[in-house]
């Protein structure tokens, strides 16, 4: 969901700003001049780069960075099949799924698809029910968990699994989500409870079996494993904030569990193969009535609120608080209306339980799904391991997608143990590894380097904060992003997905666009800075775009300490541009017409073929193509060059800003491999063991349909998958797809 200047779509929950706190702009630090040095260290690039292009993945080790230990047993050998072989797949506007010569791109399993034998197959009408036993909508981040043919948990299988699928969102217009009603649904409230029902059960999570027969993958309807989470499953709330004050509610007095996950987006595959699943933009979903910063008399979860987007008057996204008096409904309003001190008669503190991590044993769905609070709270994307090393600490990396928010790094307290990565028990792998640990935040230098700050009670920004007061560590971890305020990370473009790449530990972030930053900036924007770079202005037909439409990927390396350092390097990998984009200072990473891209979103390294996975979701570029998904293989940190951009300034004079442009792609190291259908963007992506099957989801195709046009097919702007021959009516559905090679290869060669 990431349309910043679209006209036709009414809203935007991902594109956010809720942070004007005063951290000190890099541009103020860059001033300073302080000491710069080079990026680069002795032969480490040039090594991972030979490693890396000689056997497509392989453990590297250099001086500082550990080689990883492989969790899952060791893929068999492959050839050494040239990677991004394929030829590029032009941009496109075609209602359809583009993929090179030679591969075939098959849907397997769509909104409404039935997840048992009972469910009625999907009318796709507005007249189907029960979405708790279908797919849910907007599907998202995904990951693979193979099955062997006696249908236990296998790392090996290539050829029967479990997708853990989230369902992030809805398309709607105003309040509705309108394909999924007969008549589109109420754009005023209240909003019928039937209504709601549905919008309400197609958010969430699915377990879904599939199978390959032949060279056809299909998901299994009545398999045992498949699974739903929605935002009515009992969660349960473990780690530091398990139990604390700010999560009791009348749903949970003991602040132990909460109702429900909502807005899944990225996704992580633990060392323990227990499924990963980031909360993004919940807090659009609730509601505070316009005099209730009174009714909790001014007390500091007003400032919380304001801080994650909920001033009081904040309207919510569909109206689902206004379709009854049932506490599934009520819980959405989060005024306080209850004459209690603790919030246990109210939903009050119903929004701090969202916005977490949250952890899920794919094969058990006996076993609760729980709420990771040690990883912090906030508008959480995907959830990245560092490479395990055995006897070190894990590693996870986040980011918080918002406008101007913030990189984030959780290191655990125990250590790794390599035979945890086949206890039979994963909820209790998460219980040992994710409970305990230190969050830390970036905050990124103009020389290149970095710190990880901690987040924690005892730093002094923290404890003597005059924004927030914060009682203990658990408050710190729920308000996250206030602690992160105080210790001054780095504002950045929007941090989306990450990824690790699993040759050499670096980590890569997506920082998809931004609006709100500019040369000659309001009170409410930001100058660039050396890992935020650009603010220019870029054309979409006649309408202009200004910030960083584009966006750009920034990559990181640990210093000293590997998962666990607290200071990196960093350097910006790619910038997303126009081909013919004009200026010296958008298309930096001077990308062709084979490569040039929009606000990348979706980010995964293949663990296979080490191949890097980017996938956009675009408002800017989508007057000349659909959203895509490149293939890449990056180099390292420091393998570019530091660049100083003179930014001209309205008054005639120019900001400079030092950025480090990472070594620029060739046509061999950066191509595009997919284009979607109309008004999607693409997203997730897991891959079966052997590298030869891959899947990924097309996320709300026709998004920009007009409500007013539901009863006309002709004008909606996508009837994508009913126009590929999947399923019945021609509403568009979200879909995950599978792409294989004719000829039986791996993807990306
Ligand atoms: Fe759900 Fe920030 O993408
Ligand atoms: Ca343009
Ligand atoms: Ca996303």
């Amino acid at each position: 969901m990431n349309k910043p200047n679209d006209p036709v779509r009414a809203i935007d929950p991902d594109d956010i700003d809720c942070n004007d706190s005063p951290n000190e702009h890099f541009n103020t630090v860059l001033n300073a001049r302080l000491s710069r040095r080079s990026l680069l260290r002795g032969g480490m690039a040039s090594a991972a780069t030979a490693i890396f292009g000689a056997v497509g993945l392989s453990a590297c080790s250099s001086d500082d960075s550990p080689g990883p230990v492989t969790p899952t047993p060791t893929p068999p050998p492959v050839p050494a099949e040239k990677l991004l072989a394929f030829a590029a797949v032009p941009k496109s506007l075609a209602d359809m799924v583009t993929v090179p010569a030679g591969y075939t791109a098959s849907v397997i399993y769509a909104l409404g698809d039935p997840l048992n034998g009972t469910t009625p197959a999907y009318k796709n009408d507005g007249t189907d029910d029960n979405f708790d036993t279908r797919a849910g909508d907007h599907h998202d981040g995904m990951e693979f968990y193979g099955l062997s043919a006696t249908g236990s948990a296998s790392t090996s299988s290539s050829e029967r699994g479990l997708l853990a699928v989230n369902h992030e969102a809805t398309t709607d217009a105003k309040l509705s989500s309108f394909f999924l009603h007969a008549n589109g649904g109420a754009t005023t409230l209240p909003r019928p409870a039937a209504e709601v029902d549905k919008e309400i059960a197609i958010h969430g999570v699915s377990v879904v079996e599939v199978k390959k027969t032949g060279t056809a993958w299909a998901y299994v309807r009545e398999s045992s494993f498949n699974r739903r989470l929605t935002p009515l499953s009992d969660i349960e709330l473990s780690g530091p904030a398990r139990g604390n004050a700010l999560l009791t509610t009348k749903y949970s007095p003991t602040a132990t569990k909460t109702r429900g996950t909502l807005n899944n987006c990225g996704t992580g595959k633990s060392p323990w193969g227990s499924f990963l699943t980031g909360e993004e933009n919940w807090a659009g979903y609730f509601t505070r009535g316009a005099a209730d910063d009174a009714a909790r008399g001014n007390d500091k979860s007003v400032t919380s609120l304001k801080r994650y987007g909920r001033a009081q008057g904040a309207a919510s996204r569909h109206g689902w608080e206004s379709a009854g008096s049932d506490d599934k409904y009520a819980r959405w309003d989060i005024s306080r209306k209850g004459a209690s001190l603790d919030g246990s008669d109210d939903y009050r503190n119903d929004i701090n339980g969202m916005g977490y991590i949250v952890e899920m044993d794919p094969y058990d769905k006996s076993k609760s799904a729980k709420k990771r609070t040690a990883l912090g709270r906030y508008a959480h994307e995907s959830a990245a391991f560092g490479n395990p090393v055995a006897g070190q600490p894990l590693a996870v990396y986040m980011g918080d997608d918002s406008r101007n928010e913030y990189i984030y790094k959780f290191v655990s307290s125990a250590v790794w143990a390599a035979a945890d990565a086949s206890a039979p028990d994963r909820v209790a792998m998460g219980d040992k590894y994710l409970d305990s640990g230190k969050l830390y935040v970036a905050r990124m230098n103009p020389d290149g380097s970095g710190q990880w700050i901690e987040l924690n009670i005892s730093n002094a920004a923290i404890a003597g904060n005059s924004v927030y007061k914060f009682a203990d560590q658990a408050d710190v971890l729920v308000n996250a992003r206030l602690a992160a305020d105080a210790v001054g990370a780095t504002k950045m473009d929007r941090p989306e997905w990450c990824s690790v790449n699993p040759a050499n530990g670096e980590i890569y972030y997506s920082l998809t666009n931004n609006s709100n930053r500019a040369v000659d900036p309001t009170s409410s924007q930001l100058v660039p800075d050396g890992p935020n770079p650009r603010a220019y202005t870029d054309m979409k037909g006649s309408s202009a775009q200004s910030g960083n439409p584009n966006g750009h990927l920034l990559r990181m390396k640990e210093g000293a300490g590997a998962t666990a350092a607290t200071s990196f390097t960093w350097d910006v990998y790619l910038f997303g541009a126009e081909a013919g984009a004009s200026g010296g200072f958008v298309n930096l990473s001077s990308l062709t017409a084979d490569q040039d891209f929009s606000s990348p979103d979706g980010l995964a390294f293949s663990p296979y073929t080490g191949i890097c996975w980017i996938q956009t979701d675009d408002g800017a570029y989508t007057d000349v193509t659909n959203c895509m998904m490149l293939a890449a293989i990056p180099g390292t940190v420091g393998d570019g060059a530091k660049v100083t951009l003179n930014h001209p300034k309205a008054n005639g004079g120019t900001l400079a800003v030092d950025t480090y442009v990472g070594k620029k792609p060739t046509a061999d190291t950066l191509k595009r491999f997919l284009v979607g259908p109309a008004g999607c963007e693409i997203t997730g992506l897991c891959e079966t063991p052997d590298g030869k099957s891959m899947f990924i989801n097309i996320q709300h195709p026709g998004e920009t349909t007009a409500q007013a046009n539901l009863g006309d097919p002709s004008k909606y702007t996508s009837q994508w998958p009913s126009n590929a021959g999947y399923g019945a009516g021609k509403r568009p559905r979200s879909a995950t797809i599978v792409i294989t090679k004719n000829d039986g290869g791996r993807i990306g060669t």
